[in-house]
């Protein structure tokens, strides 16, 4: 048997990549996160429910050191770290808490793995976030855009950057912290994972729930940039796909891109997510791009293709019509 540790196992991906993960006969979980972001919902309960052999879930915030000693000598074999606090709002709202939870949780992540008799494989989650900024103060990135660009942060004084600078700081601890502690670490770039159960800040999310409402006229803020989209399950598979494999097991620590290459615009999407529906609005509002957005992001996915043999599967159109449905059954919950 396999035990692996999920931290933000309540999330989107982590929960996604749970069920993933449960396919393997061997794998045994334990799942946790403070809730903070993610819910106790009726998928989780249930999930927990159905797999509690198998499957365990720990209520704790990970900012606290001591709450990492009860996963101490259980002989752990992978850590798949994706507690953090993202979505872009809460950059603005609480930069400080941004910065200050991202980066303990990982510290003591890190720490934990290092003082492991067995030592886990660790994986980082860290994103594109980390070279976004690249684009504007050097007016150029190549696209579509490989690992090895620099990481760059804008501007400190711009609270929109602080999520940005904890992926940076983060791939610089996933490095040093595996090597001074000797435990084998990956870091990968999730490029705009979607699915059911993403939350209702997306893009997609958004774009479903006005669908569904029959908002018309319908807004599109920067119709012409573009973006790509990976399937949750296409995601969850190169992650599983990219801990299992021999190649992350040294003690080189590599960095994997995840995305898709299907390049879409935000007025294409729409269509599709159209056609998905079956309605259509009678006219579209187009506004300009929302301040700061990049025209374009794309990943170079060559290096996980051809380290990991990974190549993203599912059909554009099947995947957001899986979105879409679960979004019609799970509706954003009306403010209180
Ligand atoms: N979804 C994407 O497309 C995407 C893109 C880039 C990077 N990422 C990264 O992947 C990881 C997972 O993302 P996600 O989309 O599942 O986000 P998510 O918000 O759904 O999941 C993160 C989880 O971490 C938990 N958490 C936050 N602070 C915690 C704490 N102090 N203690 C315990 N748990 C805590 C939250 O409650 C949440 O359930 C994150 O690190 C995120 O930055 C995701």
């Amino acid at each position: 048997m396999r035990k692996i540790l999920i931290t933000g196992g309540a999330g989107f991906i982590g929960l996604h990549l749970a069920k993933h993960l449960l396919k393997n006969p061997e794998n045994t979980l334990v799942l946790t996160d403070n809730l903070q972001r993610g819910r106790m919902d009726a998928e989780l309960t249930a999930f927990l429910e159905t797999n509690k052999d198998r499957v365990k879930f720990i209520q704790a915030d990970l900012t606290d050191v001591d709450v990492w000693e009860q996963f101490d000598h259980q002989d752990f074999d992978q850590l798949y770290h994706l507690a953090a606090i993202n979505g872009t709002k809460n950059f603005y709202d609480q930069p400080y808490p941004v910065l200050y939870i991202n980066t303990l949780v990982l510290i003591w992540g890190i720490e934990w793995a290092g003082r492991q008799s067995k030592k886990p494989k660790v994986m980082f989650t860290s994103s594109n976030e980390a070279y976004a900024g690249g684009l504007n103060a050097f007016g150029q990135l190549p696209i579509p855009t490989p690992e090895k660009v620099p990481l760059v942060i804008e501007d400190v004084y711009n609270p929109r950057w602080t999520y940005a600078g904890t992926k940076l700081i983060g791939e610089q601890f996933m490095i040093w912290g595996a090597k001074q502690h000797k435990f084998p670490a990956v870091i990968v770039r999730p490029h705009n994972f979607y699915g059911p159960r993403a939350g209702y800040d997306h893009v997609i999310p958004e774009f479903s729930e006005r669908i569904m409402n029959h908002v018309d006229p319908f807004v599109i803020n920067g119709a012409d940039d573009t973006r790509t989209f990976c399937y949750i399950e296409d995601a969850v598979r190169a992650m599983q796909m990219i801990m299992d494999h021999d190649k992350t097991s040294g003690e080189e620590v590599h960095t994997y891109h995840i995305g898709d290459r299907e390049e879409l615009t935000m007025r294409e999407l729409a269509e599709k997510m159209f056609d998905v529906a079956g309605w259509k609005p009678s006219s579209m509002t187009i506004n300009p791009s929302p301040a700061g957005s990049v025209k374009r992001r794309l990943a170079e996915i060559s290096k996980i293709r051809e380290h990991i043999g990974w190549e993203p599967e599912t059909d554009l159109m099947r995947g957001l019509k899986q979105t879409y449905e679960w979004y019609i059954a799970n509706p954003k919950p009306e403010k209180k």
